[in-house]
């Protein structure tokens, strides 16, 4: 498994994303935040803010596609200069498909559940994929208080990815913080993303070191 902080630049300064971004030498990727204001009740950014922060910036993009009908737009993020693309299950309408596309375009391929969605149905598809997102909030906000409920589909999920092999990575996403991220390592996961955490603490940089110690006890 390879642990991996991947800070959501949602909280951080929007008027100086390059800026924010060389605070956090020490993250694995960027995770950006597109909402489109349908999928879910927030807008945010789109295409040519990733264009342009991708051009810029020393870590890869990891796009978190909030947006209805991903099917359309997520190969563009690749284009954009994505490094892995995320889309929401609950959007696509034919995942697969979306999946082989993003990855013939030469990104990672990801797919994400919001907490009340289960992760069974696409125990099948999971070959297709080179990462699942599990939503630990309702998608939307940051800042929002970590949804324990969500704790054993992280299980399940672990356990299915390991009955199938390949090197699936497992990313959580939404109140994840010094207090609940070792519940999630426990869990299964391995990617983690923070967003308030991180850009709240006084020092972004240390804050992901301290993540990634408080997760790797739990990671073997
Ligand atoms: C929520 C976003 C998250 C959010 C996480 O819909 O997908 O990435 O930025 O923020 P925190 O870590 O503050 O919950
Ligand atoms: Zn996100």
């Amino acid at each position: 498994m390879s642990l991996q902080i991947t800070p959501s630049m949602l909280a951080s300064d929007f008027a100086n994303l390059a800026g924010e971004a060389a605070r956090i030498p020490g993250a694995d990727w960027l995770h950006m935040d597109v909402m489109d204001n349908h999928f879910v009740p927030n807008l945010t950014l789109g295409l040519p803010v990733i264009e342009a922060l991708a051009k810029v910036a020393r870590q890869p993009i990891d796009a978190h596609l909030m947006i209805q009908d991903p099917d359309r737009w997520a190969p563009a993020y690749v284009e954009a200069g994505a490094g892995s693309v995320t889309f929401h299950v609950e959007a696509a309408a034919a995942p697969i498909r979306l999946a082989r596309e993003i990855r013939a375009k030469g990104a990672r391929a990801s797919m994400a559940l919001k907490p009340a969605t289960p992760i069974e149905p696409y125990e099948d598809m999971l070959t297709e994929l080179d990462m699942v997102l599990i939503m630990t909030v309702e998608p939307g906000f940051g800042g929002q208080k970590f949804l324990d409920l969500c704790l054993p589909k992280i299980a399940r999920a672990r356990t299915l990815i390991d009955k199938h092999g390949g090197d699936i990575w497992l990313q959580v996403d939404g109140g994840v913080s010094l207090e609940t991220i070792e519940r999630c390592a426990e869990a299964g996961a391995d990617v983690f993303v923070a967003g308030s955490a991180v850009f709240n603490a006084d020092d972004p940089d240390a804050m992901v070191a301290e993540l990634r110690a408080h997760a790797g006890h739990h990671i073997h």
